[in-house]
């Protein structure tokens, strides 16, 4: 096989079609596809598909189609060479050396899928297992739930399977004599991406063998973060109503019982990245949790962990399972109907932070002080937003303590590097088409927007919250709405960026305005600092001319 196209095969391999056309098109699941307006033809209803498991796309409007390599040839008007290039660059393939020559980590997952799903049929004490949890055919077949058999070599001894792939993903241990299963005598679960990807799977023994569940490795192709399991089978049942759930026993559970939004993270906390994936489709979050301690340590993590994203958007809400229960259990324990019920009454997040520090009975002024003093710094942790006044103005202690919340922009002091960073990983697209000329401003640029704008760079998946908390920045005040951006034309963003271009370009002018007129000051190099001084002045009357361009195409 040439090196082209091995590079082409791991490039439409390793990207997720879906996820890639995504950021071009708003996507929309259609049955086993994915549906959306043709960006290549103008059109008033979709007809363009992407099918993320054959991983091509097709327009039956003006019959564009083609693999993830041809697309992004044909919307940034590269050869297929230079969209090769840059695909791999945008999602960390490594394309030196020919390495692909027979089956792909895709093709090694699916032929492991087959096997699991094959073994399941002919395994009676699997089945049997199944059957005890109370899982029907439907549901197995939903999930694509399988077993791999007990023995060494049932998958490593196939003779199709790339073996360097198979370790690469965790499926088969490395030894000397060139390999073995690793996943033996266990229930699997396939792990699918949102738009629909096979990506992994969870291994759980049928007994009380430790450890009880084994996951197989992150990859190119895995990233925990940005995989809720369930959330492929939710988004088709259209539901805005998202579950979070602990386990993937209770995600499929609730799914059989109707509760098709059960979603779950897996073998992680739920994390920003997470919220931003949910946010994207759900109006509303349910995050249900075990009634253990372990259940209670994690609903304390989660509000800490979305205190800094919750918006007007997205309601989240809490709901605490009985003691010593899953929602598996629930269900199986006190019906559907009493799930029903717990759901509906799921404290609201805004009651949770409001209790989040209860008072004693009869408190006394200190202990008052010292709770208002606590929910104040929570509070300080939300972005601005219709719901954080609401709460603030349940609390008259603390309304006092907060200027109101002003909608206007232009009445609020900006904070330019937030917005920037902001506009930045909502429109990554447009940071790497103008990636050249951002470059020749990277030096006037506060440090933390250089980082965003090489992050976004090297890695355009980033989420603004991931970034965030990575580089430890907090969400100030005067921070505008973090979803803001997203409701934006590219047109907008642009023209906004170029605004804080200017901004910057202007400080950076001043700066130097105010170095040389010291200079002239205390008579140092004085000639020479007053011609620079002339130029300077000139540059920035061309600012003053750009921003109040920039400011008038806005009032149009
Ligand atoms: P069942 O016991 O079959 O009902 O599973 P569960 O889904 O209720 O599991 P549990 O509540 O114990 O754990 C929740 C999730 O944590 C699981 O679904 C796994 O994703 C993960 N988990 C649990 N035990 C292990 C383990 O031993 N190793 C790893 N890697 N993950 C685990
Ligand atoms: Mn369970």
């Amino acid at each position: 096989m040439s090196k082209t196209s091995s590079h082409a095969t791991s490039v439409i391999d390793g990207v997720d079609i879906a996820e890639e056309i995504s950021k071009f098109v708003k996507l929309k699941p259609s049955k086993n596809e994915l549906l959306g307006l043709c960006p290549f033809h103008t059109e008033d209803t979709p007809s363009f598909y992407v099918n993320p498991q054959k991983r091509l796309f097709y327009c039956f409007g003006c019959q564009a189609g083609g693999n993830v390599i041809n697309f992004r040839a044909k919307i940034q008007g590269l050869s297929n060479a230079d969209a090769i290039e840059a695909l791999g660059k945008d999602y960390n393939i490594k394309l030196s050396g020919s390495f692909i020559d027979h089956q792909s980590h895709y093709q090694v997952l699916e032929t492991a899928l087959h096997l699991y799903q094959n073994t399941l049929k002919q395994s009676i004490e699997a089945q049997n297992y199944l059957q005890s949890r109370d899982l029907t055919a439907g549901s197995i077949q939903a999930f694509k739930i399988g077993y791999a058999p007990n023995g060494w070599q049932n998958l490593a001894g196939l003779k199709q399977i790339n073996s360097k792939h198979a370790k690469e993903l965790g499926l088969i241990i490395d030894n000397a004599k060139g390999g073995y299963d690793r996943f033996r005598h266990r229930i699997m679960f396939p792990i699918y991406t949102h738009h629909g990807s096979l990506v992994g799977f969870g291994g759980r023994s049928l007994g009380d063998e430790k450890p009880k569940y084994i996951n197989s490795s992150e990859s190119a192709l895995y990233n925990k973060s940005r995989i809720l399991f369930g959330l492929n089978q939710a988004l088709q049942n259209q539901q805005k109503q998202l579950i979070l759930v602990e386990g993937y026993m209770d995600v499929i559970s609730l799914h059989q019982a109707g509760f098709t939004g059960a979603v779950a993270s897996l073998g992680t906390a739920f994390t920003a990245s997470h919220f931003q994936l949910a946010a994207k489709y759900a109006e509303s979050i349910v995050f249900c949790f075990d009634g253990d301690e372990a259940g209670q340590k994690a609903a304390d993590k989660t509000f800490h962990t979305i205190l800094p994203l919750v918006r007007d958007q997205i309601s989240c809400y809490f709901l605490t399972m009985p003691r010593g229960e899953d929602p598996d259990s629930f269900i199986k324990n006190n019906g559907i109907e009493a799930f029903r019920a717990k759901l509906t009454a799921a404290r609201p997040f805004s009651t949770h932070l409001l209790e989040h520090y209860p008072l004693s009975s009869n408190p006394s002024l200190e202990e008052k002080a010292q709770q208002y003093d606590h929910l104040q710094k929570l509070l300080n942790h939300m972005p601005n937003s219709i719901l954080k006044r609401l709460i603030i103005e349940q609390i008259p202690q603390l309304s006092n303590n907060h200027k109101p919340i002003r909608a206007s922009k232009s009445s609020e002091k900006p904070n330019h590097n937030m917005r920037f960073i902001e506009l930045a990983f909502s429109y990554p697209e447009l940071i790497i088409s103008q990636k050249d000329s951002l470059k020749q401003y990277l030096a006037i640029l506060p440090s933390t927007v250089q980082l965003a704008i090489q992050r976004v760079l090297s890695n355009p998946q980033t989420s603004l919250a991931g970034f965030l908390t990575e580089e430890n920045i907090s969400f100030t005040q005067n921070t505008h709405a973090v979803n803001q951006a997203h409701d934006m034309t590219e047109q907008m963003a642009l023209h906004e960026i170029s605004g804080l271009l200017t901004h910057y370009q202007m400080i950076a002018v001043e700066q130097k305005i105010q170095e040389h007129m010291a200079m002239i000051e205390q008579n140092i190099n004085a000639k020479e600092s007053s011609e620079i001084l002339q130029k300077l002045l000139i540059v920035k009357h061309g600012l003053i001319k750009k921003k109040s361009l920039l400011a008038k195409s806005e009032d149009l």
